[in-house]
C-alpha cells in the first residue's frame, strides 16, 4: 500500500469516526405555539431553545451527544398540543418534550406524556395544578401563586393602592388561575375589589367592561390575561381615560405589549425571576448572544426556554444514555429533580409538587420573583 493511499485510509477512518460520533443524537421535542394569539410567546421560546442548543452543540454537545430539537407548532390550541405530543412521543420518539406554551394546552396534553412516561417540561406554564398531573411533569416557569402576591405588594406600595378592579379571562386555565391567585393575594393584603369583570378568548372589544370598571374609580386594575387580549385591553383602557396602573400576571410579561400598546403600555406591573436589567454574568452573556443571533432583545419567555435547555443538559450529563428509549426517558426523569443551575433567570432548583389522588407529583421551580413596571418601552425593576 503506498503512503498516500494509507494516509487517505487513516483520514477516511477518522472521518468515519467523526461521522459516527456526530450521529449520536439526543432527540428532544419542542411543542410551542408558533402561530395564533400566543405566537409571540412561542417565537421567543423557540429562539431561546435554539440558542441554548446551538451553544451546547458548538461546545461538543452533551456527553458526546448532539442535541437535536424536533420543533412543532401546537398553535396555542389544546387539540393541536395533543396531536403534537402524540407525534413527538410515538413517531419521533423524543426523550423529553418541552412545552406546550399555554397552561390551557398543558392541562390537556401533559397527561399523555405522563401516561407514556415521557418527561414533559413547561417553560411558560404558570397556572396552578399543572405539575399535579404526575411525576414526569416539570416546569421552570414560576407559578402565578408564587409571583402575584409579590407583584401586588410592590405595586400597591409604589402607587398607594387602596382599592382595585379585577378583570380576567374566564375560559382559559392560566387566566382563571391568575384570577384565583390575585383574589387570594388581595384578600391577604386586605385590598378591596370595586368590581370583577370578565372577558373570553378571542374578544376584541373590551369597552363595556372597561367603562364599568372606570365608573367604580379603582386605584389600579388587576388583569389576568394573555397578551392577545391584554394588549388591546390596555389600549382601550387608555382610550377611555382609564389611566390607572395595571397589575398583570405572566401573560403580560412579553415585549409584544410594546408592539400592541406602544406608550399606552406604560404603568403595567408584572413579576418574574428574569429581567433584562439584571446584569449577572449569566444574564449578560445570554442577552448578548440572543441579540447577536436574532437582532432583537430577548424577553422572559426566551430566557426561561434558554435556562430550561441548560437544566435538561445538566441532567443529561448525569444520565448514561442506553439507546433504549424507555430506559432513557426514565433515567432523565430520575436525574432532573436534583439539578441546580444558575442561569439567565438566576439561581434555580426544583421542588416536588403534590400529586393528584395521592400519586407522586411533578416538579415546580424555586426562584425569587423580581417586580417590574413598563416605562418607555421597557420593563423597569422596582423594589
Ligand atoms: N403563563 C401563561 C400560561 O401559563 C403563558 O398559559
Amino acid at each position: 500500500m503506498n503512503r498516500i493511499f494509507s494516509q487517505s485510509l487513516v483520514a477516511a477512518a477518522a472521518l468515519g469516526a467523526a461521522a459516527f460520533a456526530q450521529a449520536a443524537e439526543v432527540k428532544i421535542g419542542l411543542a410551542a405555539a408558533l402561530s395564533g394569539g400566543a405566537g409571540q410567546y412561542g417565537a421567543a421560546i423557540r429562539n431561546g431553545f435554539q440558542l441554548a442548543a446551538d451553544e451546547l452543540n458548538a461546545a461538543g454537545g452533551v456527553s458526546g451527544n448532539t442535541i437535536k430539537l424536533v420543533i412543532e407548532d401546537e398553535q396555542g390550541k389544546k387539540e393541536e398540543a395533543i396531536n403534537v405530543f402524540k407525534k413527538l412521543i410515538f413517531q419521533d420518539k423524543v426523550v423529553l418534550i418541552f412545552g406546550p406554551t399555554l397552561s390551557n394546552s398543558a392541562q390537556a396534553a401533559d397527561p399523555i406524556a405522563q401516561a407514556a412516561k415521557t418527561p414533559v417540561f413547561g417553560t411558560s406554564n404558570t397556572a396552578d395544578g399543572i405539575t399535579s398531573i404526575g411525576n414526569y411533569v416539570f416546569r421552570n416557569s414560576v407559578t402565578e401563586a408564587d409571583v402575584l402576591p409579590e407583584t401586588i405588594r410592590v405595586a400597591a406600595k409604589h402607587n398607594g393602592i387602596k382599592k382595585v378592579a379585577v378583570f380576567y379571562g374566564n375560559d382559559d386555565v392560566f387566566t382563571k388561575s391568575g384570577y384565583d391567585n390575585f383574589k387570594k393575594a388581595l384578600e391577604d393584603l386586605k385590598i378591596p375589589v370595586t368590581t370583577t369583570e370578565t372577558f373570553a378568548k378571542g374578544d376584541v372589544d373590551f369597552k363595556a367592561q372597561l367603562t364599568k370598571i372606570k365608573a367604580t374609580n379603582p386605584d389600579a386594575v388587576v388583569l389576568s390575561a394573555l397578551i392577545a387580549e391584554g394588549g388591546p385591553i390596555m389600549v382601550q383602557a387608555r382610550q377611555l381615560g382609564l389611566n390607572v396602573p395595571f397589575i398583570g400576571g405572566n401573560g403580560m410579561n412579553s415585549v409584544k405589549v410594546f408592539d400592541l400598546a406602544k406608550e399606552r403600555a406604560d404603568g403595567l406591573w408584572v413579576g418574574s425571576p428574569w429581567s433584562i436589567e439584571n446584569s449577572t454574568p449569566e444574564n449578560t452573556k445570554f442577552i448578548a448572544a440572543y441579540k447577536a443571533k436574532y437582532n432583537v432583545a430577548p424577553d422572559q419567555f426566551a430566557a426561561q426556554a434558554y435556562d430550561a435547555m441548560h437544566i435538561v443538559a445538566e441532567a443529561l450529563k448525569k444520565v448514561k444514555l442506553s439507546g433504549k428509549l424507555q430506559a432513557d426517558r426514565d433515567a432523565l426523569q430520575a436525574a432532573l429533580p436534583a439539578v441546580k443551575i444558575t442561569g439567565a433567570t438566576g439561581a434555580f432548583q426544583f421542588r416536588q409538587a403534590k400529586g393528584a389522588a395521592g400519586k407522586p407529583g411533578g416538579y415546580d421551580a424555586v426562584q425569587t420573583p423580581i417586580v417590574m413596571v413598563t416605562r418607555g418601552g421597557r420593563y423597569v425593576i422596582e423594589k
